[in-house]
C-alpha cells in the first residue's frame, strides 16, 4: 500500500490528494491529463442537467458530457467524483442520479456555491436541507459527499447529525486555518489552548468519526496538506495550484507529502489524521 493512499467514504484511493471542483476539470482533455499524471480520485467540475454559460464560475457542459467522461474512466479503473448543482431540488435529483448510473465512486453536492444559495436555498431552514440530502440519498446508490458553505447557519454539529442520519459519508470543508498559525509539525502540536483552527477541523471535532473530511482551500504544497490531515482530514481538494502550475501539482504534492510521512517513520496518512495536541505553554 502506498503511503498516501486513503479510504474515504469507504472508497480506496490511491492517494488522499485530489483535484478540487472547478480547475482543470471541465473538459474531457484536462481531465484526462489529470488521470494520467495522478493516481487519486479525479473530481469533475460541478455541473447541472443542461450546463451553464454563466455564472463564469459554474460554466459546464451538462451532465451527459461527464456521464461520458465517467464511463470511460471508471472502464479504465480510476475512481470518479461527480460535482452536482442546481437551480432546483428535482435538478439535484436528476443530476446526481445521472452520474451515479454512470458509475462515479463518489458524488458531491455543491453546496457551497452562491448560485445554489440564491435558488435551492439549501441552508435557509434544517427542513430544507434534510428534505434536499433525503431525496438525493433516495435515489441514489453511490457514496455522497457535500461541500458546506464557509458560513453555514447551523451548527456543525447539528449539520454533522443530520449527515449521519441521511448516510452522508463525506463533508467537504473550508481550511481556512489563521494565516499565524503556530505549529510545530514534528510534535503535532499547536500553541495555547484547545480551540477551534478551521471549518475542517470543526467538523472533525463534531462528527465523532462518522464522517470523513475533506479539506479544500490553499493546499498549495504536502506541508499544507500534512497540516489539513492533523486537524482531521482525511483527504485534500488542490485547487488554485492546479491553475497556477499545471496538472503535475498533484504529484508534487502527493510525493512532499509521502516524503513528510516518510521522514517520521508514518506508513500510512491514515496515522496523522487528526493527531493535532494543544499545548499551552
Ligand atoms: C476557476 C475556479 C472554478 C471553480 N469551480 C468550482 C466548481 O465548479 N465547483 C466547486 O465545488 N468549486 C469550484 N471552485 C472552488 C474550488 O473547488 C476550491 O474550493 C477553491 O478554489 C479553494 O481551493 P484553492 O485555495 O486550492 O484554490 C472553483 C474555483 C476556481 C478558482
Amino acid at each position: 500500500m502506498e503511503r498516501t493512499s486513503i479510504r474515504l467514504g469507504g472508497v480506496e484511493l490511491g492517494s488522499s490528494i485530489m483535484n478540487a471542483s472547478g480547475p482543470r476539470s471541465a473538459e474531457r482533455g484536462e481531465i484526462f491529463e489529470l488521470g494520467a499524471v495522478h493516481g487519486g480520485a479525479l473530481v469533475f467540475k460541478s455541473c447541472n442537467v443542461a450546463g451553464l454559460e454563466a455564472p463564469d464560475n459554474l460554466k459546464n457542459r451538462g451532465v451527459e458530457h461527464f456521464a461520458a467522461i465517467a464511463r470511460e474512466l471508471t472502464a479504465r479503473g480510476k475512481k470518479v467524483i461527480g460535482s452536482v448543482v442546481g437551480a432546483t431540488e428535482d435538478e439535484f435529483i436528476a443530476v446526481a442520479t445521472t452520474l451515479d448510473r454512470a458509475g462515479v465512486s463518489i458524488v458531491e453536492l455543491n453546496l457551497a456555491d452562491d448560485y445554489v444559495a440564491k435558488s435551492v436555498a439549501p441552508f435557509a431552514s434544517f427542513e430544507r436541507l434534510k428534505s434536499l440530502l433525503g431525496r438525493v440519498r433516495g435515489e441514489t446508490s453511490c457514496v455522497l459527499a457535500v461541500k458546506v458553505p464557509p458560513n453555514a447557519p447551523f451548527e456543525p454539529r447539528a449539520i454533522a447529525d443530520l449527515f449521519k442520519a441521511t448516510r452522508i459519508a463525506i463533508v467537504v470543508c473550508a481550511n481556512d486555518l489563521p494565516k499565524d498559525l503556530e505549529i510545530d509539525i514534528a510534535a503535532a502540536t499547536v500553541t495555547g489552548k484547545p480551540r477551534v483552527l478551521s471549518q475542517t477541523h470543526a467538523y472533525f471535532r463534531e462528527s465523532e468519526n462518522l464522517l470523513d473530511v475533506v479539506a479544500v482551500g490553499g493546499i498549495n504544497t504536502g506541508r499544507d496538506a500534512y497540516i489539513a490531515h492533523l486537524t482531521g482530514a482525511k483527504a485534500s481538494q488542490v485547487g488554485s495550484a492546479l491553475i497556477k502550475e499545471g496538472a503535475g501539482a498533484l504529484g508534487r504534492i502527493d510525493r512532499e507529502l509521502d516524503s513528510m510521512l516518510a521522514e517520521r517513520g508514518h506508513q500510512s496518512v491514515s496515522e496523522i489524521v487528526g493527531q493535532l495536541r494543544f499545548s499551552e505553554s
